[in-house]
């Protein structure tokens, strides 16, 4: 297997609480590569330190504390030169359309903005390239003299995708990208995601809410919770047979029907709100609103390990072969 784009190490993020006098644990100890290629999808609730870990991997924050290796170069080890050259191969895109189009700037002009900053080529190079990212997304060349708000979401959506293109970008970390966008277009800006990495090779980081929207387009699958990842494993392990019990819930909390090949058994309702990341529960983060949860789970926090070929759990009760009956009425078999 060939390198990994992205390697990170026990990654922590802190931010100061808002009066100073305590600190946020918006990611605290997280361990994953992401591999060349690959869509690693990440779920969990609101507040769960996803975009945290999606802004860090490019570079728009700062860890407080571990290690992230690009291609095979630490970051810590990078001048501020070279950091820069390798940091435009790791891009993002946000769930409002807008957050990264000036609406006073024609779309061909923030098309050609990201190689201006770069630099090294003409502006007849920047402004042909850009209109064959227009076209390799779905959109007309003439649509470049529009101005954002003579597109729709989805539109815009695709010039974001276009924006990044010339900068050979390895890694798109896409934060609810599809969110805001109505349902009916959301399956054709998947596809494109898909083709796009058919053509290029491209890995994303695909962050959202909506599971299935996550299941459909990911390789593999990280659930978050407060901080942490409890599991990371291939996705049709972790939505078929999930090994911890927040990822049981999730997919029990799930609205919309997973597709037929990918819907799971247990059914569990998620009791109580996520506690504050400024003071975690101690041992498993989960065992507040575990149903499994046993005196050891609050006394001593769960390691992470490898229970399926690549299938990664941090539970005290997880075996390979799933998770033991649960010893109360909190779940029932369909
Ligand atoms: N710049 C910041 N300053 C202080 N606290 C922050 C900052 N950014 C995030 N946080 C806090 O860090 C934690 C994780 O936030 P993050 O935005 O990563 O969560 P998320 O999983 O993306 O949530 P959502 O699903 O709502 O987008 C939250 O408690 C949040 O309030
Ligand atoms: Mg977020």
């Amino acid at each position: 297997m060939s390198a990994p784009v992205i390697s990170v190490r026990d990654l922590t993020v802190r931010f100061p609480s808002l009066d100073g006098s305590e600190e946020v644990r918006a990611v605290d100890g997280v361990t994953f590569d992401i591999r060349p290629g690959e869509t690693f999808g990440v779920i969990g609730e609101s507040g769960s330190g996803k975009s945290t870990v999606g802004r860090t991997l490019v570079g728009l924050l700062e860890p407080t504390s571990g290690t992230m290796t690009f291609g095979d170069t630490d970051r810590a080890a990078m001048s501020r030169r070279e950091w820069r050259r390798e940091r435009r191969h790791y891009q993002m895109i946000f769930q409002d359309p807008n957050a990264a189009l000036n609406p006073r700037m024609t779309i061909l002009d923030s098309l050609i903005e990201p190689m201006r900053i770069v630099g090294g080529r003409s502006r007849e190079e920047m402004q042909e390239t850009a209109l064959a990212a227009l076209e390799k997304v779905g959109l007309r060349r003439d649509m470049a003299q529009r101005y954002p708000h003579e597109m729709s979401g989805g539109q815009k959506q695709r010039v974001n995708i276009a924006r990044i293109l010339p900068l050979s970008p390895r890694l798109i970390v896409c934060d609810e990208v599809v969110a805001a966008l109505d349902v009916s277009i959301r399956g054709e800006i998947l596809n494109l995601f898909r083709k796009l990495q058919d053509d290029l090779g491209v890995a994303y980081a695909f962050i959202a809410h909506d599971i299935s929207v996550v299941a459909q387009i990911s390789d593999r699958i990280a659930v978050t919770y407060l901080g942490q990842f409890v599991e990371l494993g291939p996705t049709e392990n972790v939505v078929n047979d999930p090994l911890h019990p927040y990822t049981v819930a999730l997919l029990s909390a799930e609205p919309q029907p997973l597709p037929k090949h990918l819907r799971h058994r247990r059914r569990m309702v998620l009791e109580g709100d996520i506690p504050s990341p400024m003071n975690p529960p101690p041992g498993c983060r989960f065992h507040t609103r575990c149903p499994w949860a046993t005196a050891e789970c609050s006394a001593r926090e769960p390691e992470w390990r490898e229970l399926k070929p690549d299938h990664h759990v941090a539970c005290h009760h997880a075996t390979a072969e799933g998770l033991p009956p649960l010893p109360s009425r909190r779940t029932t078999e369909d």
